[in-house]
This record gives C-alpha cells, structure tokens and sequence, in this order.
C-alpha cells in the first residue's frame, strides 16, 4: 500500500471502511458483518487457498478442514457470535482478503468460599465450600488472511473490530487459541492486540482403529440423562476454569451424544444408576465422567501431503486390523480422505481407580466413535489435568501445549478474582464442545 488517503472509521452499519491509493487506484477495504447470501460462496474459496500456520515444508504432511458448507459452523451454537469479513474493492472488483469468528458466554473464571450449606438440621453448623464466580468471556477463532495480502494491517482491523462488537456486548475478556509456533498468530495477538500468554492446554487425540477396545468386566458405564448430566456438571464441575455457565445448551444440544460415568462393577447392587441426587450424596471412592460431542456434523478432516509408502503402510495395518480384531492391532484409519472426528468434554472424576475408569471410558467413546464411522476422538485438557494418564493417546496426532492468550477489555469493573488474566491455572479446565 503506498499512501494512506483517509479512514472513514465506523459508520452506523457498524462497518469500517478505509481508504487508500494503491498503484494510482482507489483501494477500499471494508469491514463488514458476513452476509451468508453476498458472501458464502467466497468465503469458502477464500478458506480453501489459506494456509494456516507454517507453511508445510515439501513432502511433509498438513491437515485440511472441510466446515461442510457452513463458515460459521464454529460459532453458530454459541450463545452470541459474529463473523466478519475484510472486502478490498478495486474499482468495480470487489475480493474478500480476511475473516474472523468471535463468540460470546458466561463462564467461571474462579471460584469463592460461600458459607451457606447447612449439615444436617444443626442450623448453626456452618461448612465452607466453594461457588463459582463468572465472567463474560469472548473467544477470537478462524482468523484468516489471504496470502497475497498479509503484512498489510488487514489482520490488526478485524482483531479490533471484533473487539468493538465484544465490548458492545459486555464482555470483560477475550482469548484466542493458537500453535505455540505460529509466529503471525502469536506476534499478532501478545505484540499488536495486548493479549498475554495464559493457558497451554494439551489436545490428546486417539485414533479410531478397525477393532472395538475391550472395557473391563470391573467397570460399569452408565448413560445419564440430560437433567440428570446437569446436576451432576452444575454440583461438581462448576468452579473448574472455563466452565459454561450454559451447561444445560451444551446438553440439549443434537450435536451431544451423550453423557457417561464409570463406577467400579458391583458399586450398585440394582446395577442401574442410581440418579445423580443419591450419586452425589453418597457418591463411590472412584468414578469418572465424560460427555461426547459429534464434530463430524460440524466438519471434516484430512491429512494431506502424505507420501505413497506411508499410505501403503497405514492401509496395511488397517487390513490387518479387520482381517484379525482380536489381536488389537492399533491400526491407522482412513485420514487420507475426510473423516470425522467426536470431541469428548467435560472429563473429570476422583478417587484412587479414576485413572483406570477414566481409560475405560475412553475406551467406550472410541467404540462409539468407530460405530459413527469416525476417523479419530479427540479431547483437550489441562496440563496437569490429573486424568490425563487415563487418556490414550497418539503423541503424533496430538499437541502438547496449545497456546490459549487472554486480555481483559473492561477496567472499569472489579471481579471478585481480581484480574483473571494474572491467575495461576488450575489443575483442570472445562473445554467448550462447541468452539472446536
Ligand atoms: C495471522 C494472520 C491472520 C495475520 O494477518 P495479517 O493481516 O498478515 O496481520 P497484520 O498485517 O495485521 O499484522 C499485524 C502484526 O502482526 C504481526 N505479524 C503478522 N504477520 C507476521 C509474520 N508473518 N511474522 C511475524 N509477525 C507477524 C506483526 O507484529 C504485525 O505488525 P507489523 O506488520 O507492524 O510488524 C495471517 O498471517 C494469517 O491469516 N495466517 C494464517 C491463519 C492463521 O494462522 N490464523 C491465526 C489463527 S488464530
């Protein structure tokens, strides 16, 4: 760009337009709400030809996503969201250059001693427990800029702009999710945006091989209901980080599949599940729960770049697989075409066999998942998510420090956890299903 003319700023649309002179022509850029009908079609070209992160060096493998005609898949299930374009006109030529989805909700973001719970009929036996304290909370994800015009502030406008449209709307942080080695993102967000470092969540994914996995006589798996999925999130789950205050959308959603808890065999004598009202007066010394959500409605994955003997290689192992399930051999899917993916959420439990019923229920999702016809399970965790060890996993699939950066919009306020953005992580955190 060679010399700027003027910003006209944002007009009552809510819509930023600049201009500038660029080779003797007029360039506008606008930055506008996404239109599905003006704007679809482009936008998935546009997504198509953008590379995400590093450039994959040649012969090496990248992975592709496929929103199944649907830009906003992302954000759509959220309580609030936006997705804005960058359009660059020229003359009468008008091209989209960049996007970005935001989303808007209610989490925890600490939690406090309240002393309200009563025990027994002794009214004045007081006992301490902890409640969650909440925070509107925007998330900033699917940034894109178009190669040939990056470098040009195109990224910087939308981040700010969609930061306009979060305090419009209350919100009193913002945090994006990015790879720890994706330079542009990083740079952007903590040098540019005022976003610091906060969180390095790990994504665990487990492929789904041909065989069923084996759940262990000595574990019971029960399916709760949706109500009774609530309770038992809302009682024991509520003050983990980023808790969604919205639970109850989360589980009435179509795209959840289910809520499961593991028990040690034998923990009921009925051997049905006892409702999360007696589960949790009197819960047992292990159990662990998870939720799974079904990404494949949502999008599509494929590794791409892959060579031919890798190929070769990992359809061997599959046939094997299938020729001979008992043998558990742990085959390569089929990730060279799309595949479809279940996200698992919510995981958490206690107790000294939680990381043996937390394996078992893993192991339960990946027979759900390859009876959906899904190439791999995925989950995200805390770092030192506790649970963790009962999580198979591929480290080759997987990533071991997701970079999660946070600022606070407001300083107008006093939460009752100070600055959020200064807090030390806890052992675990909650991942919202519907932002993956
Ligand atoms: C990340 C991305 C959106 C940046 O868009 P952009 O329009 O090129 O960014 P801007 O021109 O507004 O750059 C603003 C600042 O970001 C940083 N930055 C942007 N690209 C950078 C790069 N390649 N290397 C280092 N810093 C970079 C710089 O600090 C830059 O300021 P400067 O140009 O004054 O030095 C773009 O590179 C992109 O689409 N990447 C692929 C998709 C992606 O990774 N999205 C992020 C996922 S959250």
């Amino acid at each position: 760009m060679d010399e700027m003319v003027k910003i006209v700023g944002w007009d009552y649309l809510m819509m930023m337009r600049e201009k500038q002179i660029m080779d003797d022509d007029e360039v506008v850029l606008v930055i506008r709400e996404y239109d599905v009908e003006r704007d679809k079609l482009r936008v998935q070209e546009m997504e198509r030809r953008c590379e995400v992160g590093p450039t994959p060096a040649e012969g090496q493998m990248s992975l592709f996503t496929d929103d199944l005609g649907d830009p906003i898949c992302r954000i759509r299930h959220s309580p609030a969201f936006l997705m804005l374009v960058a359009e660059m006109e020229i003359g009468a030529e008008k091209e989209i250059v960049g996007l970005i989805r935001g989303c808007i909700k209610t989490v925890t973001c600490g939690k406090k001693l309240s002393r309200n719970g009563k025990i027994g009929n002794r009214n004045d036996t007081y006992i301490n427990k902890f409640v969650p304290v909440y925070t509107k909370l925007a998330y900033i994800l699917g940034l894109r800029v178009s190669s040939s015009h990056r470098r040009m502030g195109i990224g910087l406008k939308l981040v700010t702009r969609m930061e306009y449209w979060f305090r419009e709307n209350g919100a009193e942080y913002s945090y994006m999710a990015t790879e720890k080695d994706n330079e542009a993102s990083v740079k952007l967000f903590t040098e540019r945006c005022g976003y610091s470092k906060f969180r390095t969540p790990s994504i665990l994914v487990q492929p789904v091989f041909a065989h069923r996995v084996r759940i262990p006589k000595r574990v019971k798996i029960f399916k709760l209901s949706t109500s009774d999925a609530e309770k038992l999130y809302y009682r024991r789950f509520s003050t983990t980080e980023f808790f969604p205050r919205d639970i109850n959308s989360i589980l009435n959603n179509r795209l959840n599949l289910g809520t499961f808890v593991a028990v040690p065999s034998g923990t009921y004598f009925t051997g049905s599940w006892p409702g999360s009202d007696q589960f949790l007066a009197n819960p047992p010394e292990s159990w662990t729960i998870l939720s799974v959500w079904n990404t494949k409605e949502v999008f599509m994955l494929e590794v791409r770049g892959a060579s031919r003997t890798r190929r070769a290689l990992a359809k061997t192992t599959r046939l094997m697989d299938r020729a001979f399930p008992w043998l558990g051999i742990p085959s390569v899917p089929e990730v060279f075409r799309p595949f479809g993916s279940h996200f698992l959420y919510g995981l958490g439990g206690e107790g000294p066999e939680s990381v043996k019923l937390m394996k078992a229920l893993c192991g339960f999702a990946h027979n759900l998942a390859k009876e959906c016809g899904c190439g791999v399970v995925a989950t995200e965790v805390s770092g030192c998510e506790p649970l963790r060890l009962g999580i198979p996993h591929w480290k080759r699939l997987s990533c071991a420090e997701d970079l999660w950066c946070i600022k606070r919009l407001g300083e107008d306020y006093d939460g009752s956890v100070g600055d959020w953005t200064r807090s030390p992580p806890g052992t675990s955190i909650f991942v919202d299903p519907r932002e993956v």
